[in-house]
């Protein structure tokens, strides 16, 4: 897929490689809608990922699995209206890619057409490794993802930490070195410890984006309810919190309720005038019996 960012103000893909060789961080987030996606650009973050985490921090459910292609659709075409700048990364939901190739690029393709995704995510290595071939193929860019994936989190024995052992550590090395060889642009690092993520990031050419995975990947993200205090589950340890938004949002809605209850609002300045003579013709005009109440 071919982009002009001197058109569109769009970060080039290939700018992330040359960020990461200058030692220049990068910053990606989650989002879900439009207003999340116009304040990531706003703030200026590099990498939005409209994450299925959706499906446990905005639609209610306890992990990532039951988000749909519909649903992840909706939230890529509104966080895509509201990021211009950054690259919107789709994360392909638990079963748009297990099945086949096939399956996976007709969903991919979903996400780039319908809703203006720059790329896409997905989970694992072993099977994985010839869809990412296949979506590069196909001329879409794709993001992998290692350590703790929760789409196979009761496989991997709940949400925990990834490759603390030798093996495991060697493992995830040569998923990192086979999904970079399949052609991902960049690789996110869940849970990993910081040393293996250290180690997997000198060894990659292509750019790590760490969660819970230490200082030395090339990038950082956060999911977006977690990082603004919104998510009312228990946040996972690596989460660092910037606000307490959701405490915010609870008291505004007290005082409004508090207001409405006591009539404190609205008050005349909300309200909307209209001349008197006009207003004269229509209490006259609709004088009638009072309608009674059940
Ligand atoms: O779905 C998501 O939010 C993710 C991030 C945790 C990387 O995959």
């Amino acid at each position: 897929m071919t982009s002009r960012p001197e058109e569109n103000g769009k970060l080039p893909l290939t700018e992330l490689g040359e960020m990461a060789g200058r030692g220049e961080r990068i910053v990606m987030v989650t989002a879900y809608d439009y207003p999340s996606g116009r304040l990531a650009d706003a703030a200026g973050l590099d990498l939005v990922l409209v994450g299925d985490s959706a499906a446990m921090t905005v639609l209610g459910h306890s992990t990532t699995v039951p988000a749909t292609m519909e649903e992840m659709l909706m939230l890529t075409r509104a966080v895509t209206r509201g990021a211009q700048r950054p690259l919107v990364i789709a994360d392909m939901p638990f079963g748009s890619f297990q099945v086949s190739d096939e399956d996976a690029v007709r969903n991919a393709v979903r996400f780039v057409k319908e809703a203006g995704a720059d790329a896409v995510k997905l989970e694992g290595a072993g099977p994985s490794l010839s869809r990412v071939a296949a979506l590069v193929g196909a001329g879409i860019p794709v993001m992998g993802h290692l350590g703790l994936t929760p789409q196979s989190a009761t496989m991997l024995g709940g949400f925990r930490a990834q490759g603390k052992t030798a093996d495991k550590a060697r493992q995830l090395l040569e998923d990192a070195l086979a999904l970079e060889a399949a052609g991902c642009f960049a690789l996110v690092l869940e849970a990993v410890p910081a040393p293996v993520a250290a180690r997997i990031s000198e060894r990659l050419a292509i750019p790590t984006i760490g969660i819970g995975s230490g200082a030395e990947c090339d990038g950082q993200v956060l999911v977006l309810h977690d990082l603004l205090g919104l998510y009312e589950g228990r946040s996972p340890r690596f989460a660092k919190r910037y606000a307490e938004i959701g405490a915010e949002i609870q008291d505004a809605l007290e005082r409004f309720a508090a207001d409405v209850r006591s009539g404190a609002f609205p008050t005349e300045e909300h309200t909307y005038a209209m001349p008197d003579d006009e207003l004269e013709r229509f209490v006259s005009d609709s004088t009638a019996a009072p309608r009674s109440r059940p």
